[in-house]
This record gives C-alpha cells, structure tokens and sequence, in this order.
C-alpha cells in the first residue's frame, strides 16, 4: 500500500468531513453484469474528486446472498465476487488516497449471514457446542420444543426466531435473528466472537480503511443470562429503556465492546475514524460518540424535521450541544441507503418527514418535483454550513426522485416482502444511477441495470446537469467546495429577525452566513456579499425554499 503522507497525522479530519455514501451494487458496473462493482467505482474516482468530498463510505461489499442488500455478510475479510477482488479493493483505496478521499467501510457486527462458515458450522454441531453457542441457539418451549423461545419479533417480519433441522433430520433448536432470517445474530457474549471482530478491524485497517460505519451499533449485547430471553413487539425507541439496561438494546456492556475496537483504532495513524448507526434515545448517543469507544454517531433527527423552521432549529441546537459535550462532532444525514430519498420527501408541501411521508403520500398525491428539489437543495445547503460532518447520500447531488413504481416482481427488499400491501420497500432509493443521457441503463454499465431504471432517468443524468449553471450536481460542487475554503471553529450564533419568523439566519466565525427562507414569499437578504444560494435571487431577495450563504 502507498503512503500518503498528508493523509497521516491529521487525527481530526471526520469532524467537519463531508462523507459521500456509496451503495456498491448502484453506484457503476464496470463489468456489464448489470451489478455495481470496484471496477465501476475506480472509473468513477475522478467524478468523486471533482465533487470535493473528503470521504466515501461504503456500504458492504462482501460475500452476501443478498437476503438484506448485503448487510447479510457470509465472510468480513473478503469481497463479493459479484463486485470485484481484493486486489480491486487495494486499487481502489490507491485511486481514492491519491486523489485525498478516505474510505469508511460498513462494519457488520449484530449478525452474519447464514452461509457465514461459522454459521453453517453452528448448524451441523450439537446444540450445546462450542459452535452453537458463537450465535443465539435455544430450545424452543412446548412438549417437543415446537414452540418459540420468545416473543421477539424482527425489524422485518413477525418473528425473531427461526427452527432448524437438526444432522440427523428432526427438527430442532431456533436461532435469533433481529432481521431476516438469513441474519442470525452474534452472540457478543462469546470471546470468540469479539477476537473474530478485531482481526476484521485490523485486517480492513490494514488495507488502508480509513474509518468505519457501525451498524445496528445499539444491538450487539442481549441480555441473554439465566434464561433470560427479550420479548418485543415495536422497534420504536420510545420502548426502549434510556438507563443502559433495556434487555434487547443500548445496554451499558456495549461500550466495553467499543472500547476494545477504540484500542486498535488507536493502534493506526491517524486512528480509524468509527460512526455508529445507533437508534438509541438522544440522551444516550454521546456514549457511543465518545473518544473511548467509537467516536461519532449518527443524529437521524433532520429526518424528522420536515420544512419546519423552529425544529430545524431545535435539532441543530441540541445536536451541536450533545456533540460538545461528548468531545465527538455531530453528523447531519437527510437520506441514506434505507430512506426515501429527502427530494421525494420534499415534493410532498403537507407531509415532508420521513415518519408521516408514506401514510400520507404513498398512494395518493403527485409530487411536486420542482418543490421537492427546492426544498431538498436549500435544506442540504443549510446543513453543509452547520458544524459537524455532513452525509451525502449517491444520487442527492444530482436531486434524484425516489423510483416508486418498481413493479413487484423486480423488488428485492426484504422490508417489500413483509407487508407488500404497504409498498414499504427500500429499494426506490436503491435503483443505479443515471449517468447518462440516453444508452444502456444510463451510463451504469453495459448490461442494463439488477433494479429497473424509470424513463425520465436520462433527464437527471450526471451527463445533463454536469457544467450545467443552475444544476443541482453543480451546486453540490459549489458549496462542498466553498465551505472547505469557509470551514471554521464549530460554533454557530443564530440571529433573529422579528420581521421574518420564517428565515433561518445563523453564522460562523469568520463572518460565515446560511439564511434559509423556509416562508412563501421572498425576503430581504441580511448585508453582505452573496456567495452562493440555492436558487437564483429574485430582485435582490430570497426566495421562498431557498438558502444563501453570505460573507459580512
Ligand atoms: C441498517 C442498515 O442500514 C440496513 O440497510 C440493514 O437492513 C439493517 N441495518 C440490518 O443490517
Ligand atoms: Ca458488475
């Protein structure tokens, strides 16, 4: 692996990063096979420079069946054949570290995937084995164990529980699994288990990995003793326990799992960089974002902001607060692999939070796509200039619409197949990228597409908005590239302004400004000089759904 220096010594560069997230299988097929790969992506290294991202985060790459889009990981320390080798692999960091973007990759350590050798070993043991007791084997209840362990449902269907056949054919023992059943849980009680995780840490690490996404951060320890087993019907936090001794989520043990990845993080230089995806309550998000565990976690709260000034407000103040407190920096995320996408959600004036998006627009309104990218670019625009690292989802630059008419047969999304009536499914943000006008799959590769394009695809290309003055991937280039050159100490001041509740002001040192007019009517700009805004000025003014940066 080649050095770069200047990537060393600089132990704080995720703090106010701007991180760009990969799906890999969506992203460009280097190949023609219709799936996203390495190869794709290393073709794409010069479009990711000239977006001025400082890192990608990629979600998992490694041998999958894809029952969950690859977070159903058959083997940590290796690559999906489907998207490239190992030598890709160190290509790719090479290509990326040259060009002075960092890799985070997606670590996935509640459950494996069912082909995972351990997995399979597990089934072919006894119950009661060394090999059985590295996941969360039981007997089931009832005269001849034909009943579940638990009550436990799972993020994507009735129940967390699943029986096995037994070698010698009759049926047998059941597994926990908190999604699909090709997902069985770790049992992070195991030694074993937490031994396997930091050889995976040093291996990635190694390699170049500059930092990693945690995922389900929250789950890993169960409060599995004395027979104990959790029960749980919802997943919302709010059932959660906030005190460390819920029995399925966010139990205090965890940390200690963190803090011995913390360790070897530590061993690297610059250390690794860790985020957690962590659905726990607020007051408990510093633990995981601090210096001794994994670092940063995520805030998920502008998902639930809407076009709302005051809570826009309110979630920013609390968020950089939380973030001090901790020692970590907040993180501002408006869509990901597992959301629809913030320029949909916005094009939708009553209901834009992601909560409320599909009970009210699923099936029924028409989006307002002019709206919704207003909205969507004028929203990423203040979030760019708020202290903190800011997570861009592959696609948002170019203001993509969620794909909803997927037909049911292309689907692939096991939250789909729960409810298919609900048309829940994660896919529509998943559908490859357009980056071209016209041709095979729009420039994704040679040989169509694993999820269906819609028609207007072409219209959004990378190709149609690329030099395009007024396009929003040239306005993503403007503003990521600005703000390194305005990026500053992490405060922010806010200023009212009692004629126009409805405009968003605050500042940085330096003389830095974000205005967002989050009203319907255009409204005088503070003094200063206009540096960018999200759309054109009218007469001198902002406009409604639009946000400015200003130098005074
Ligand atoms: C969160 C990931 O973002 C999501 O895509 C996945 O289905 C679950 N964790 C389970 O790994
Ligand atoms: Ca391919």
């Amino acid at each position: 692996m080649a050095e770069y220096t200047f990537l060393k010594g600089d132990q704080n560069w995720w703090r106010q990063a701007v991180i760009y997230q990969i799906y890999p299988r969506s992203f460009a097929d280097g190949n023609g096979d219709g799936i996203g790969d390495l190869k794709g992506i290393i073709s794409r290294v010069p479009y990711l420079k000239s977006l001025g991202i400082d890192a990608v985060w990629m979600s998992p790459f490694y041998p999958s069946q894809l029952a969950d889009g690859g977070y159903d990981v058959d083997d940590y320390r290796n690559i999906d054949p489907r998207i490239g080798t190992l030598a890709e692999f160190d290509q790719l960091i090479e290509e990326l570290h040259k060009n002075g973007i960092r890799l985070i990759a997606d670590l996935v350590p509640n459950h494996s995937g069912d082909q995972h050798v351990w997995f399979q070993a597990a089934l072919k043991a006894a119950p009661g084995s060394p090999e059985r007791n590295r996941y969360i084997f039981r007997d089931g209840k009832g005269e001849n164990g034909e009943i579940r362990p638990s009550e436990l449902a799972s993020h994507f269907g009735p129940t967390a529980w699943t029986r096995i056949t037994e070698p010698d054919g009759t049926p047998g023992q059941w597994y926990m699994h908190l999604f699909a059943k090709e997902q069985p849980d770790w049992n992070w009680d195991n030694q074993e288990v937490r031994e396997d995780f930091l050889k995976t840490i040093r291996f990635w690490s190694d390699r170049g990995v500059d930092g990693y996404r945690v995922d389900v951060a929250h789950a890993l320890v169960k409060d599995l003793k004395n027979g104990h087993l959790p029960e749980r019907q919802s997943f919302d936090v709010k059932v959660m326990k906030d005190d460390g001794t819920d029995d399925l989520f966010d139990r205090d043990e965890v940390h200690e799992i963190y803090a011995s990845w913390r360790e070897v993080f530590n061993e690297y230089d610059p250390p690794r960089m860790a985020v957690a995806e962590a659905w726990v309550h607020a007051n408990r998000r510093p633990a995981y974002a601090s210096t001794k565990g994994l670092g940063q976690s995520f805030n998920f709260d502008m998902l639930g902001a809407g076009w709302r000034t005051k809570k826009v407000r309110e979630i920013a103040d609390y968020n950089l607060t939380a973030a001090k407190k901790s020692g970590s920096s907040t993180t501002w995320v408006l869509s990901n692999h597992d959301i629809i996408r913030h320029a949909t959600r916005f094009a939708f004036p009553m209901v834009s939070d992601f909560a409320g998006w599909y009970k009210a627009n699923r099936f029924t309104a028409k989006p307002d796509i002019e709206l919704g990218t207003a909205r969507a670019n004028a929203m990423t625009m203040l979030l760019l200039a708020l202290p903190g690292s800011t997570y861009i989802y592959q696609g948002e630059e170019l203001a993509l619409q969620e794909v909803l008419d997927i037909p049911a047969e292309d689907m692939q999304d096991p939250q789909f197949f729960r409810n298919p009536e609900l048309g829940l499914s994660r896919d529509g943000c998943r559908v490859p990228l357009p980056w071209t006008k016209t041709g095979s799959s729009f420039g994704f590769g040679s040989g169509g597409s694993h999820l269906p394009q819609p028609s207007w695809y072409g219209s959004v290309s990378v190709e149609t908005q690329d030099g395009v003055q007024g396009s929003t991937l040239e306005l993503y280039r403007k503003l990521i590239n600005l703000r390194k050159q305005l990026q500053t100490s992490e405060e922010i001041t806010w200023h009212r302004n009692w004629f126009a509740p409805k405009l968003l002001h605050f500042s940085r040192p330096g003389g830095w400004h974000c205005v967002t007019n989050f009203g319907n009517k255009p409204v005088k700009l503070p003094a200063g000089e206009v540096l960018a805004s999200s759309q054109p000025l009218s007469d001198g003014k902002l406009p409604a759904n639009t946000t400015a940066w200003i130098r005074a």
